[in-house]
C-alpha cells in the first residue's frame, strides 16, 4: 500500500505523485532517464530529419503525406511527454547536443543516395526504434504508474500505426506488393488521435 507518508505539508521539495509510484515499485530515477532518451529520440532523432527526409521524397506526394503526419506526430509525442519528466523531478538537458547524444534511437539522417526506397527504409526502422522504446516504458509502469503508462500507451498506438504505414509504403515502392496498413486518413495533417485525443476520422 502506498501511504508511506513522508512528504510534509508545504514541503515543496517532495511530491507525493512520486512517492506513490516509488512506492509501488518504480525505479523513478531510471524512469526519467528512458522517457529524456525517449523524448530526445521524438524530437532530434526522429521529428528533426523526418523535416528532412519528407523534403527528399519530392515528386512521390503521396509519401510525403504520410510522413507529414510520422512526423508531426512525432512532434506531438515530444510535447506529449515533456511535461511528465518534470513532473517526476527530472529535466531537459540545457543543451541540445547533448540531449541529441542521448536520444533513444538512432538519428534517421538522410540516407545517400537519397532514394525514395532507401528513405522509407530508414523512416520504417525508426518507427520500429519507438515502438521497443515506448513498449518498454509501458512495461515498467504498468500497474504501478497510471499516469505514465497512459502517456506511452497512447504514444504506443500511433508508432504501431507509423510502422504499417511504412512497411505499406516501401513493400509498394521496393517490391511492387500491396501490404495495406489497414488504416483511414487522418483527417488533418499531424492529427494524433491518441496522444492529442482528437476523434478518429469517422465521416
Ligand atoms: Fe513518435
Ligand atoms: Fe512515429
Amino acid at each position: 500500500m502506498a501511504t508511506s507518508e513522508t512528504v510534509q505539508p508545504g514541503d515543496v521539495t517532495q511530491r507525493v505523485g512520486v512517492e506513490v509510484i516509488r512506492a509501488r515499485g518504480v525505479d523513478v530515477d531510471k524512469l526519467i532517464k528512458m522517457l529524456v532518451a525517449n523524448a530526445g529520440a521524438e524530437f532530434a532523432s526522429t521529428y528533426y530529419y523526418y523535416t528532412i527526409l519528407r523534403m527528399h521524397l519530392a515528386g512521390h506526394e503521396d509519401y510525403k503525406e504520410i510522413c507529414e503526419d510520422a512526423r508531426l506526430e512525432d512532434r506531438a509525442h515530444w510535447e506529449l511527454i515533456v511535461p511528465r519528466i518534470y513532473e517526476l523531478g527530472g529535466s531537459l538537458p540545457n543543451d541540445l547536443k547533448e540531449f541529441h547524444d542521448q536520444a533513444g534511437c538512432r538519428a534517421a539522417k538522410l540516407p545517400d543516395p537519397p532514394t525514395a526506397v532507401n528513405i522509407l527504409t530508414l523512416l520504417l526502422e525508426s518507427e520500429r526504434c519507438a515502438i521497443r522504446s515506448w513498449s518498454a516504458v509501458c512495461d515498467m509502469t504498468f500497474g504501478k504508474d497510471p499516469r505514465t503508462y497512459d502517456l506511452a500507451a497512447r504514444i504506443l498506438n500511433e508508432e504501431i500505426e507509423h510502422e504499417a504505414w511504412f512497411i505499406e509504403l516501401l513493400a509498394h515502392e521496393r517490391d511492387g506488393k500491396s501490404i495495406p496498413s489497414g488504416h483511414f486518413r487522418r483527417g488533418e495533417p499531424g492529427e494524433a488521435p491518441y496522444s492529442k485525443n482528437r476523434r478518429f476520422y469517422n465521416p
